[in-house]
């Protein structure tokens, strides 16, 4: 397994996870798991944030007591499939500050083309999370992360479900520097940009679109 790759592999996510790829599974019970995993997950790509300490008074006595360091969290969605997993890491970091990258992937090419972009100042003295559900071919994930050092980023940590072997090659190589959190790594990718076996079109299963 590559280094920079940290597979989750907690039992709740994985069951969770497996409820999720079912077929059967509705628009509003995918929305729900995938907000209960997302909670999970926030949990884990925060595991190496810094700590320093503050001085608080408890009722019986003061302390030096551990907080995160440093400016507040830069969570970054690629849209749109990245807003279902950002609604759970926010409830965890609620005071996080949040950026949207809109990219979509040209059906031909399976290029990302981007149509829109926000997001905090300062991304040189935050730590950044970016979250997309599917790292497929990996062209979204580069792209955005492209952007984002573009504007000073340099602490960088990208929060997936499903990843498949061709998009961690594809991130590996192009941003050897950012680590890559996941529930799970998947077989490959189809001839239409799929991972396999999957869940179908994140977008479209937490929407109900087609
Ligand atoms: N995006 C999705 O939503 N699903 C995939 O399998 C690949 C990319």
């Amino acid at each position: 397994m590559n280094e920079r790759v940290t597979l989750v592999r907690h039992p709740l996510i994985q069951h969770k996870l497996t409820l999720m790829r079912e077929r059967s599974t509705s628009t509003a019970g995918f929305r729900r798991l995938l907000r209960e995993i997302s909670l999970l997950l926030a949990y884990e790509v925060t595991r190496d944030l810094p700590l320093t300490t503050t001085t608080i008074e408890t009722p019986l006595a003061e302390m030096e007591a551990p907080v995160l360091q440093g400016k507040k969290l830069a969570l970054i969605s690629i849209l749109r499939a990245g807003n279902g997993l950002l609604d759970g890491v926010l409830e965890l970091i609620p005071s996080a500050r949040v950026g949207f990258i809109g990219l979509y992937r040209d059906e031909k090419t399976l290029n990302a083309v981007q149509y829109y972009y926000k997001v905090p100042d300062d991304l040189d003295e935050r730590p950044v999370i970016v979250v997309d559900p599917m790292l497929a071919t990996g062209n979204s994930a580069v792209a955005a992360i492209d952007l984002l050092k573009r504007d000073g980023a340099t602490d960088i940590r990208f929060l997936c479900l499903l990843a498949a072997p061709e998009g961690v090659a594809r991130m590996t190589e192009a941003h050897p520097d950012v680590r890559i959190i996941t529930a799970a790594l998947d077989e490959r990718l189809n001839e239409r940009g799929y991972i396999m076996p999957g869940l179908g079109d994140a977008g479209d299963r937490m929407f109900g679109t087609k």
